[in-house]
């Protein structure tokens, strides 16, 4: 049993929390878990929901806050206790410069994820100090991802496949620009899927990243990740740690669903981000023909659509969120990483909607100014990078000016 509203209210932040709580007497039911922000607001529901589904939205937000804990099943090795311990700016559901750790070796141009030895993704914490895991000898490829908002997932999730297909088929793209679907299996369903999730498009819904970040990101271990990690791949050291019977993250009978479910629900209704500023400025405007001029569009798609949904605020919905979800080679920024379909250097097109609002950038979060984030594209984006470079300083705001409007 998992559900612990009153720590899910002490992860918030101050400023979230209305009222300090009033001394409980004993034995009264906790109170309502935390709130995330008000419909309209960064962090908000979707609009258009019905009643019921806003329900829905404030019940997947309790999973999403709550802190997991020895008994509810964290850990052994874990990166953090909850999910909006992570994903929390600028409003919960967001990022933040937060970043996990991966590691791996590559030999002959050949990536080895390391599993035997806990790879590719390091847990940086335990439950007990000789526990925790190290990047192994063996690594000679270390890589960091901060960790990306959330805003709009719902919206990038219900976008068709064969959208995203299509996009990678167009022809005589400029600058020799490619672009190539990801195409994983959705272990929630086992089919075939294109991957969207991720800065290498390695899921392709938000139920199996769901599952996979309790999994690994917390070692809740549930129906599609049935096993606790081992530290560093050590199996006799996870046998004497691990006490909590698998899978820990149980279905409620009431409801049917378990908490992978409940954070799956709460991202998929979440609204997208909100743009900032004077979006409609003539700086703002300048700047968004200089981003299609010199074909920052050749990647950054500015605008998808959803398809069906038996969400209908979810359905045929426009979709701005500057990226065409494919995989590109970006030669010196891709992360040296082989994850799901995507080699060491391809990465994918980063969505750039709600950008105005964060502080680091691109997958390492190396970037504090847009400036450098642009600087950096290398590979297929070295041409528009290059582009960008031989701009008047006017024009260059100009754009920086429309980016940070998204
Ligand atoms: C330790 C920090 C941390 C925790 C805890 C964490 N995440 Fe994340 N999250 C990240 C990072 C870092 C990324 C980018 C990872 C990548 O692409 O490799 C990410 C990416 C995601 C994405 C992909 C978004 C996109 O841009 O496509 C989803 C969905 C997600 N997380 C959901 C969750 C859920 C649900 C939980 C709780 C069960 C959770 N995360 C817990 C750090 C965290
Ligand atoms: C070849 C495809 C491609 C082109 C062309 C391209 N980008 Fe990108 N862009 C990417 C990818 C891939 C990333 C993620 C890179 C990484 O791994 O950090 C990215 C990341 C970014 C980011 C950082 C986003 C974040 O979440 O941190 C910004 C800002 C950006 N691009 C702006 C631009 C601008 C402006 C142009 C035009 C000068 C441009 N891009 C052209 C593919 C492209």
């Amino acid at each position: 049993m998992k559900t612990t509203a009153l720590l899910a209210l002490l992860v918030l932040p101050a400023v979230l929390r209305a009222q300090p709580a009033p001394p409980r007497p004993p034995g009264a039911q906790p109170p309502p878990a935390a709130v995330s922000p008000a419909p309209g607001q960064q962090g908000g529901a979707l609009p258009g929901l019905t009643a019921a589904q806003r329900a829905v939205f404030a019940n997947g937000f309790e999973a999403f806050a709550q802190r997991e804990t020895v008994d509810s099943g964290l850990g052994p090795i874990f990166n953090d206790v909850s999910c909006i311990a992570c994903h929390i700016a600028p409003a919960p559901g967001g990022g933040s410069r937060r970043t996990v750790t991966r590691f791996g070796r590559t030999t002959n141009g050949t990536f080895n994820p390391l599993e035997h030895l806990g790879g590719s993704l390091l847990q940086d914490r335990a439950i007990r100090p000789d526990l925790r895991e190290t990047i192994p000898a063996e690594a000679n490829v270390v890589a960091r991802r901060i960790t990306t908002p959330l805003f709009g997932a719902g919206l990038i999730e219900a976008i068709p496949d064969a959208a995203i297909r299509a996009l990678a088929a167009t022809p005589n793209k400029p600058d020799g620009v490619k672009g190539r679907v990801s195409t994983v299996v959705d272990l929630t369903t086992g089919t075939e899927r294109v991957g969207r999730f991720g800065w290498k498009a390695q899921q392709a819904t938000l139920l199996a990243f769901s599952a996979d970040a309790y999994a690994n990101e917390m070692g809740v271990t549930n129906r599609f990740f049935r096993a606790d990690n081992a530290p560093n791949g050590d199996l006799t050291r996870l046998d004497r740690a691990d006490r909590i019977l698998d899978p820990e993250d149980e279905v409620d009978p009431a409801t049917g669903k378990a908490d992978i479910d409940r954070a799956a629900d709460y991202m998929r209704l979440l609204a997208a981000p909100a743009r900032s500023g004077a979006t409609d400025s003539s700086a703002v405007r300048a700047g968004q023909s200089v981003f299609s001029a010199i074909s920052c569009t050749a990647c950054h798609t500015p605008l998808l659509r959803t398809g069906a949904s038996s969400v209908a605020a979810l359905a045929n919905q426009p979709v701005p969120l500057y990226s065409d979800l494919l995989l590109h080679d970006m030669g010196s920024l891709g992360d040296g990483i082989a994850q799901g379909s995507a080699g060491p250097r391809e990465m994918r097109t980063a969505p750039l909607w709600g950008l105005g609002r964060r502080n680091a950038y691109l997958h390492d979060g190396r970037a504090v100014t847009l400036d450098a984030a642009i600087r950096a594209h290398d590979g297929e984006g070295a041409k528009a990078a290059a582009r960008y470079a031989a701009l008047g300083g006017p024009q260059q705001q100009q754009l920086i000016a429309f980016l940070r409007s998204l």
